[in-house]
């Protein structure tokens, strides 16, 4: 009996085939189409993951746990990663050196994230991940870092070998415009791939949030060797106190771009109260997001999926912190 049963399958499946082949071919004819989808692109990699940095702390204040040797990351940042069609593996700042190499030769970019660590082990690895950044460029191989708040700042430390770079901005819990410096051509920045109407917008509306007590001027930034060389500013913004600040920069020769305002929380934050959650802010988030990632596409790294499997976040629960903040 099940021996006819399944003759008589394939037949249906046959008779399917015939039905649906008869009508994709009349479709194709009617409307013009052919079913091929054009080749992807081959230089480009599809499956971008992203390294970012831990921050030492739970990131709520010990009220998770105070344990000296706890790191975070907020999921603002790998949302943010996700949203643009990237994963993550999360580069832990204290586990062995090597542990640490092994990881960073599994990702196609990396994210310094925003917090307060400025010393001891957390800027030495930023640091050291900051120069591998810099020589795998060197060697060829396109590897973009998005250096964030706490990140921007520590890049402008490691760049210009001074830790007492640093100027004091009131900028805490502000959302405030970006002026783009003047005759900046858009062109192969960060801010390309905006939509025209959302990037005019960005210099009269408050459309990127900032949450900083730290920052460096415009003037400080070109007057040192290291950095006006290194660094083409973007944009400025102003603080509390009307002093101006460096928003944005740009690496002239390495895809290193930093930011002094929060892209990931406009679309993923609620614990402070200036966060601009309009359309056009969320626009903001997807917008720098898509940029970084198309930067991390660009990578020509690609290891083995097993080991990106063993070391995606997907490995770690994530613990939920809103009512700590
Ligand atoms: C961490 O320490 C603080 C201050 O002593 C305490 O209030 C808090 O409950 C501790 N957190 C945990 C998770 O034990």
């Amino acid at each position: 009996m099940w021996k006819w049963n399944y003759i008589w399958i394939q037949f249906l499946i046959s008779l399917l085939l015939l039905i649906e082949f008869t009508f994709a071919k009349s479709t194709a004819s009617v409307a013009g189409l052919t079913s091929t989808c054009p080749a992807l692109d081959p230089r480009l990699n599809y499956r971008p993951v992203i390294g970012i940095l831990s921050h030492p702390g739970d990131g709520a204040s010990g009220r998770l746990s105070n344990a000296t040797d706890a790191s975070y990351i907020a999921a603002s940042y790998v949302k943010f990663v996700e949203s643009a069609g990237a994963r993550v593996i999360p580069l832990i700042y204290n586990e062995p050196p090597e542990v640490l190499q092994t990881k960073l030769n599994l990702v196609n970019g990396v994210i310094f994230t925003g917090g307060w660590a400025k010393t001891g082990l957390y800027f030495d690895v930023v640091e050291g991940i900051f120069n591998q950044v810099l020589k795998k460029n060197d060697a060829g191989h396109h590897f973009p870092l998005l250096a964030l708040c706490l990140g921007f700042e520590l890049v402008m430390m490691a760049v210009s070998k001074n830790n007492e770079i640093l100027e004091s901005f009131s900028a805490s819990n502000q959302a405030s415009t970006l002026q783009f410096v003047k005759d900046l051509n858009i062109e192969g920045t960060l801010f390309q791939r905006f939509a025209p109407e959302l990037l005019a917008k960005l210099s009269t509306e408050c459309l990127v949030m900032q949450n900083h007590k730290f920052g460096i001027s415009p003037e400080t930034l070109q007057g040192n060797k290291e950095l006006g060389s290194f660094f083409k500013i973007l944009t400025t913004s102003t603080d509390e106190n009307n002093k101006v600040y460096v928003s944005t920069v740009q690496s002239e020769s390495y895809p290193v771009t930093a930011l002094q305002w929060h892209p990931e929380k406009n679309a993923f934050e609620w614990g402070l109260s200036m966060i601009p959650h309009s359309d056009d802010a969320i626009q903001v988030t997807q917008s720098v997001a898509n940029s970084f990632i198309s930067e991390a596409r660009k990578s020509f790294n690609r290891p083995p999926a097993k080991e990106v499997l063993d070391n995606l976040i997907y490995n770690y629960p994530p613990t939920y912190c809103g009512y700590a903040g």
